[in-house]
């Protein structure tokens, strides 16, 4: 395979190539790297690769005559890919992708970047090393080429240590171990000096699995799982459901707004209640608080909870008891409060929710929240929270569908919506 790199300090190059793996491949020939200074194509007396971005603004912008010279000498181009924060981020997929290449040429940037329409004039696409800028795409590059190299045949001794590594299969790698058995009073996990392959195979199958939910739950998303994995994940995330018990709901039925923008109380709805609480069972929060001061009300909710958890609901549907079981019916917000602070030693930190415009607060955020205190997410019916039960919240949840011009989701739907993003499996 072999790879060009347009770049305007090939110098930095001349020690990372040639160690380890990469300078064996290199001097076998596996891998070949052609680098190209575009300043040597720049046809003015100074060799100038730079300018001053229209528009104004701080920094130089690299220009394009020289830059495209230097591509257009090239004979086989083949995959143009410009190295760039903005660009599609490396993974393993994308590093398979090139690996199928004959010929792959990297570009890379300095100063603020290049001149835009390098991406109208050749087929670049483009490709990001993280979420952080780095001054020049040397780095970059070179990740590609290690990242893309590795994966060609032969490039590493054993092919099977490959197969198995990070992000192949989709998940995080297991942890290794080597001699000494014991070192400064730390073990190797006893099952892998047991010789026997199959338990081996299968505790670094769980490890594999328990970095992955730790540390890179998104990355379940797309991982092939058999559906051993699945229990064994199920089984795993029993172990830390601390986050997802210090998060409540109320659903509050009065003080919200009718559609004239007045402060009033709603009626309770069976499937609120219903639906909620088994989100709320689901996603293994603390609880789940219906808020009205009307006494009928609550008598209504207080029969409903009676069918299910005593009545002949029980028998017929103990999961629907399981889930309403998490339901309480107070007054308001406060009572929850109070509630919540009873049962945690803490009064928990109030965040509403709202369809409108001008929530500050992250899902994110509010996860990281939970790592460390109690929550109560504070619902509305009606037409939405009335300002005074907002104001006595400490921020604001972004609408679900902050983009959309139209945002009229159940209650149901928008609990559901934020306890995923919230608590979700692949967080
Ligand atoms: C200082 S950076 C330019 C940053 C640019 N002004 C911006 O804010 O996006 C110079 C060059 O470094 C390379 N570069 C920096 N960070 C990168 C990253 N995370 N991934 C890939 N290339 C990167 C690109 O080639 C970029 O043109």
């Amino acid at each position: 395979m072999h790879f060009n790199i347009i770049t305007l300090f090939p110098e930095f190059f001349a020690s990372v190539l040639h160690c380890g793996l990469l300078g064996k491949a290199l001097e076998q020939g596996m891998i070949t790297i052609r680098l190209i200074n575009p300043r040597d194509f720049s046809q003015d007396r100074h060799r100038t690769v730079d300018d001053r971005p229209y528009g104004g603004g701080p920094g130089m912008v690299m220009t394009l005559p020289p830059l495209a010279l230097a591509l257009r000498s090239l004979e086989e181009p083949g995959r143009m890919a410009l190295l760039c924060p903005k660009g599609r981020p490396l993974d393993h997929e994308l590093a398979c992708s090139l690996a199928g290449e004959q010929v792959v040429t990297l570009i890379c940037g300095r100063y603020e970047g290049i001149d835009h329409r390098l991406e109208s004039l050749f087929p670049v696409e483009t490709i990001s090393v993280g979420g952080v800028v780095l001054n020049g795409g040397e780095t970059p590059a070179l990740q590609v080429v290690e990242a893309v190299s590795r994966l060609l045949p032969g490039f590493m001794g054993h092919q099977e240590s490959f197969a198995e590594e990070t992000f192949v299969q989709g998940l995080l790698e297991y942890p290794h171990y080597t001699r000494p058995e014991v070192f400064e009073g730390v073990r190797v996990p006893e099952v892998l000096l047991s010789g026997d392959h199959a338990r081996i195979a299968a505790w670094r199958r769980k490890e594999s699995l328990r970095a992955t939910l730790e540390l890179r739950p998104d990355l379940l998303r797309e991982a092939v799982l058999k559906s051993e994995d699945t229990r064994l994940l199920r089984a795993l995330s029993q172990e830390r459901p601390r986050v997802a018990r210090n998060c409540f709901l109320a659903l509050v039925h009065a003080p919200v707004l009718n559609k004239f923008g007045q402060s009033g109380a709603v009626s309770l709805t069976n499937l609120d209640i219903h639906d909620i609480a088994r989100c709320s069972r689901t996603y293994g929060i603390g609880g789940y608080f219906v808020c009205t001061p009307l006494q009928d009300q609550q008598q209504l909710a207080a029969r409903l909870l009676d069918h299910w958890l005593r009545g002949p609901g029980a028998g017929a549907n103990p999961d629907r008891g399981e889930a309403l079981r998490l339901v309480r019916i107070v007054d308001d917000v406060e009572q929850a409060s109070e509630a919540i602070a009873r049962h945690c030693g803490q009064r928990p930190l109030l965040v509403a929710t709202s369809a409108r415009e001008g929530g500050d607060m992250t899902f994110a955020q509010v996860r990281e929240l939970l790592e460390d205190q109690s929550v109560l997410l504070v619902l509305g019916t009606g037409y939405g929270l009335a300002p005074e039960v907002q104001e006595h919240c400490s921020g604001t949840l972004r609408p679900v569908r902050m983009l959309s011009d139209y945002n009229h989701l159940s209650v149901r739907a928008a609990a559901a919506i934020i306890l995923d993003r919230i608590l979700g499996d692949e967080g």
